[in-house]
């Protein structure tokens, strides 16, 4: 990612830490991206998610994390914006027990599967819940990779599918939920304020698919997760208005 685009999301992320939870359409997004990875994931259908640990990318605040955290095992969340991971620690701060929380987030842009980060924070989980062969799994590796709204700020996403594969467990699985672009109403998504850092208006549904393929997964599958209704602004000479936009949910294994 280039330096400039870099601090342009971190800055907006930032700034938009404290009040991220507050949205409601944060929310119900990743509700809806929870229900389709809990339908589309075989561990889930098949009953086994508390044996698995999960890596997110770009977890923010940590709203679909906190979700997914009493389904699995373990969950470790990376972030490039230091105050979206500082909101996600408060809320294992202001946790009953944040000694005993499966989850954690490190502030980190993660292009390498043996990141010291995201390492140290999966060791630490292991040791919390009293794994005490935990230094003889490193390097520690994943048995599911999410990561919600997040690939249209991703500048090459032949790189970052290529460290959730080096990431992942044999076996292992991506799902990964962002918006479709699925025409020119794709770029609304984001009002005018919000496009720089901005790297593509919308996952294509083809693209995604030849790339999850060429980085080496099996069991590909690109399906439509849901579809988010969406005030707009008025831009140019079009009103105000509410738009339907699909989401996809991108799956693939590591053999
Ligand atoms: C639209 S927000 C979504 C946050 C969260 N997944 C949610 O749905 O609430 C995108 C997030 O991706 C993060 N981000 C941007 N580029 C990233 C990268 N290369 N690696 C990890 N996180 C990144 C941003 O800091 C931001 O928190």
């Amino acid at each position: 990612m280039s330096g400039r685009t870099q601090n342009v999301n971190n800055t907006r992320f930032n700034a938009e830490a404290a009040a991220w939870d507050s949205n409601p359409g944060h929310i119900r997004s990743s509700e809806n991206a929870l229900k389709s990875i809990l339908h589309h994931v075989p561990d889930f259908t098949e009953g086994k998610g508390k044996d698995i640990d999960v890596l997110e990318i770009g977890c923010g605040t940590g709203l679909l994390s906190f979700m997914l955290a009493p389904h699995v095992r373990s969950l470790v969340g990376v972030d490039t914006a230091e105050g979206m991971i500082s909101a996600f620690n408060a809320k294992i701060g202001a946790l009953p027990n944040p000694e005993t929380a499966n989850l954690a987030a490190v502030n980190v842009l993660l292009e390498d599967a043996d990141d010291v980060h995201v390492q140290g924070a999966a060791a630490a989980l292991a040791t919390r819940r009293g794994d005490s062969r935990a230094s003889e799994h490193a390097p520690h590796r994943f048995d599911l990779v999410v990561s919600h709204l997040t690939l249209h700020h991703i500048p090459s996403l032949p790189a970052i599918l290529e460290t959730m594969f080096q990431s992942l467990k044999p076996g292992g699985w991506i799902a990964l939920t962002d918006f479709e672009d699925f025409g020119s109403d794709a770029l609304f998504f984001h009002p005018k304020s919000k496009r720089e850092g901005v790297e593509r208006h919308g996952i294509k549904r083809d693209e995604i698919e030849m790339m999850i393929k060429g980085t080496g997964f099996e069991n590909v599958k690109v399906a439509t997760a849901f579809t988010f209704s969406k005030d707009v602004d008025a831009e140019d000479r079009l009103p105000e208005r509410n738009l339907d936009f699909p989401f996809l949910i991108c799956l693939g294994q590591k053999a």
